[in-house]
This record gives structure tokens, sequence and C-alpha cells, in this order.
């Protein structure tokens, strides 16, 4: 089995968004308290922020936090999350059945984001419960310089300038039963219409996100953004896209090609981006923001949502999945999607960012360590920043899958990284072949040196824990030969590589 990647300079994608590498931090289980937050920790600073996460963060190469979430924010009144902390009330989070402290609100991200590096806010509004006035007083609360009522609060909150948030959330997968304050596609479309309106009388400088459909295969995909981008498409940039993936009944091989299901999926909801376009005869163009992907097993978790009237815990285990090696390779294929596709995805959030679904996993009081999906992740993100995706010219042998019909073995993409210096990310889907990979490259490139490293276990299913925290790592991956049109290199079964070529 083999596959042959023809790396050609001359022919582009386009520009690595730098929002491509985004995460997201709910108000969920452990994603904030006693993840990312926990005063009284014995690396925390003096605003409660564990240094030894925020070490990971930077090193995990993270760019745009969408914040407070997820379903969380269907429910969430910003007011209760600023002014004195001692103050702030407890609220029922009910999405997760949780008691929602508001030690930590948007002040605190704010602080957190520029210890982190700089990384810029994605603010969602709640559209469940509240609409467009509250929409409207954030954005002035955190956008408006001074002298005004909210303004002058957040001044009085301690922070002089405006937070100038950029992006916005309308909403959070409001095509979902399950969301606080669900609502069928027009009836959001003109809800998401006026607020977008709103906001940018207030702000005309800012970049909307509507809500697109919560999976590929919600039976109002497609149907959802069509009534949805009919009513708002002049108004908005980009339309987002969640997907999770996991193996159905113990199918693993068409688990491990979930990036052909994301690919189709952009290019789906594209399609219908572009159809309104020309319909409308605009000349604005709108944008895929994937803003939560991910592997979940969901429902398979350790701890599900508590219960009872009496009975709203503070930060409890939610979602608290452990990755194998097989998901970080499914990381791996779904991070070569959207690398693929930058054309039309400008913004993407890995969900989430700690704890919950997440690369990164700490201990009260105790350590922080990598899951497995962390190394995909970061490799991608600390080496491709600035870049150029090329196009992927893939000829690859192909398997059989349940789910998606035949689809090539290996999945791969080339970036042109702003030093000059090439870099490929490959995976190799199959559960038993290992595949040779030749990279073609164009003659006129001089080849100095390769070198690869791949993560790929013989026991799939092997995870990191507290006490085998670097049980799956990366390793060199030393089989590279080079030759007239470039090199060859093998990738073992169930593996993600990626080859940096000098
Ligand atoms: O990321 C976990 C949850 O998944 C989010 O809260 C929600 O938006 C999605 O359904």
């Amino acid at each position: 089995k083999q596959a042959t990647l023809f790396a050609d300079d001359n022919f582009r994608v386009g520009k690595v968004p730098d929002r491509l590498f985004g995460s997201l931090v709910e108000h969920l289980g452990r994603c904030v308290y006693t993840g990312i937050y926990e005063p009284g920790h014995p690396k925390a600073d003096e605003h409660g922020f564990r240094k030894d996460v925020l070490q990971l963060v930077r090193e995990l190469g993270v760019t745009t936090i969408r914040y407070p979430g997820g379903n969380f924010v269907s429910g969430y009144r910003w007011e209760d999350g600023v002014g004195p902390q001692g103050e702030r009330p407890h609220r029922l989070d009910s999405a997760w059945h949780s008691k929602e402290t508001n030690k930590f609100g948007l002040h605190e991200m704010s602080a957190w984001l520029e210890e982190a590096g700089g990384n810029e806010l994605m603010e969602a509004v709640n559209l469940g419960t509240r609409g467009l006035q509250e929409a409207l007083d954030l954005l002035e609360y955190s956008n408006v310089p001074d002298g005004t009522r909210l303004s002058d609060q957040r001044i009085r909150n301690g922070h002089r300038e405006p937070f100038n948030i950029k992006m916005w959330c309308l909403g959070n997968e409001m095509d979902g039963p399950w969301q606080m304050g669900h609502i069928d596609a027009l009836s959001y479309g003109r809800l998401a219409a006026k607020t977008a309106a709103g906001m940018r009388q207030i702000d005309p400088s800012i970049e909307l996100v509507v809500c697109g459909s919560s999976t590929h295969d919600m039976p109002t995909f497609g149907e959802w953004e069509q009534t949805v981008l009919d009513q708002t498409y002049d108004l908005i940039d980009f339309v987002s896209c969640h997907a999770y993936f996991k193996p159905v009944n113990g199918d693993i091989q068409s688990f491990l090609a979930s990036g052909v299901d994301m690919d189709r999926f952009i290019n789906d909801v594209y399609s219908i981006i572009a159809s309104t376009k020309a319909k409308r005869h605009s000349k604005h163009d709108v944008f895929l923001s994937f803003d939560e992907w991910n592997v979940w097993y969901e429902a398979n978790e350790p701890a599900h949502n508590p219960a009872g009237i009496d009975n709203w815990p503070v930060a409890p285990r939610l979602l608290e999945q452990l990755y194998s090696a097989a998901d970080a390779v499914v990381v791996g294929d779904l991070l070569i999607s959207l690398l693929k596709n930058v054309n039309h995805v400008h913004a993407a959030s890995l969900a989430q960012l700690v704890n919950v679904i997440a690369p990164i996993v700490t201990e009260p009081g105790g350590a922080a360590w990598r899951q497995t999906i962390f190394y995909p992740f970061s490799q991608v993100a600390s080496t491709v920043k600035k870049g150029v995706v090329l196009l992927p010219c893939l000829d690859s042998s192909e398997m059989n899958t349940d789910l998606y019909g035949s689809v090539d073995i290996v999945n791969a993409v080339a970036v042109v990284c702003h030093d000059g210096s090439l870099i490929i990310f490959a995976v190799n889907r199959s559960i038993n072949d290992p595949i040779k990979f030749s990279v073609n490259l164009p003659s006129a490139m001089h080849l100095n040196a390769v070198y690869a490293q791949t993560l790929h276990e013989d026991d799939i299913s092997a995870k990191n824990t507290l006490h085998d925290p670097n049980r799956v790592v990366p390793h060199e991956n030393s089989s590279v030969v080079i030759d007239s049109q470039g090199f060859n290199i093998c990738l073992p079964p169930v593996s993600w590589s990626i080859v940096h070529v000098y």
C-alpha cells in the first residue's frame, strides 16, 4: 500500500488563518474552576490562574478562545460575572446541572488571555434566555471606551481600556432541541439578524458568527443553514459548524477516517453559503467558523450530569475523557481537513481546552499533563502560523469504510511556513497496513534535510494518565529515504506524522 503527495509551491489553497487554532473555554465541569483557575493551588498566581496550565496552553499554541460556552451561554447572565468577586451571585447552570459561583467572568478571562500570550477573545452572547438588549449591553460594556453607564461600570470594575472584542457568536447551537431557548430556523434567523444589526449600530467593526448546525447529521442540517442565511447573509461574517467524532458501534475503521466527514461537512455548508451569495447578488463574503470540533465519546464519559433539585455541585467532573493514541490520530486527521479547507474555514476551535474533552488535564491541587491529542494540535499550531497551505494533490491507496465508502488510506497536506521551510502532516488511517508515503517536490527545490516525528502505538488504546503522563508521545521517525523525486517515509498503521523539509 502506498501514497504520494505532490507538494508544489506554485499551487496554493491559501494562508493559514490565525484563528484556525482556537479553543473553547466553557463554564462546564472543571474547565474553568480547577482547570485554568484554582486559587490556592501551589502553582496559582496572584489572580488564581494555574501557571502550570498557562505554560501548557502556550505550548499548545492556541490562538482565539471562545467563551463562556457552549450550552452554558444560553442561560448565562454576563453581569453576574463582573464587579467585586465577593458580591457575585451563585446561580443555577441548568445546561450542566451545576452551581455557577461567578468567581470567574469577563475580566478574569481577559486577564487570563493576557497571561496566556495575548490570545484573542471570541465572546458568545446568550440568545437562549436573552436577546438583543442584553447583547447590546454586553457590547457597550466591552467595547465602548467610556462616558456611558456600562462602559463606566467596566472602568470602575478595574478595566480602563475597552476589551475591544472583535468576534462575537450569536448564541450557541440554537438548532439543538437540548439548547436552552431552542427555536426553529426562521425564528432564530430573525433574532440573529436583528441582534447583528443592533450590535453593528454600536460597533460596525465587529465580526459576527451565526449558528449553523450542531452536527452534520442533524435532521435540520442544510435547511437550517439556508433559512438562517436567507435572514442574515449580509449582516454576518461566519456560519458555525460543530462536529464531534467517535467510533459508532465499535467501527474503528470509519472513525479513523473522520476527516472525510469533516471535509464533506465543510463543503456542504460552503455550497449553501455560495448559493446564497449568488442568489442575493451579494458582494459580501461569509466563511466558516468550525468553532467546536474534537473526538468525544459522548455519553460514555465516567460521569454524567448531576441530578436532583437539591444537588447543584460546583465544578463537578464532567466530560473528562482520557484520549487514546487512536484518538490523537483522528484529531490529526481533522486538523489536516481544516488546513486543506482554509479557503473556506477562517476560524476553528478545538472543544475544549482543559479537563472537559480537552488536550490538557489537571488534578485539583495536583498535576497538569498533556493528553495524546495535545501533540498533533501543538505540532500544527506551533509550526504553521502565517504559513500557506499547498493544494493537496494526493494519490493514495484506498480502503473501505462502512460510514464513508471507499476513502484514501492516507490523508496529508503540505504547508510552506513563513521561514520558507516546508512542513507535511500525514495520517495513516489503516488499522493494519503500514504505508510507503512518498513526497514529490518540484525539481527547483533544494532539499537539505528531512526530519520526521510520528505518533504511533502498537496498543492504539494507550493513554496518558496521572501516573503515566508520557505514555504516548511522538517519536523520531528514522525511516526517511531521500530520493530523486523528494523523499519517502514509512507511516505505521494508525499513525500521525509531521515532516519538516529544510
Ligand atoms: O463542548 C461540549 C458541548 O458540546 C457544548 O457545550 C455544546 O455547544 C456542544 O453540544
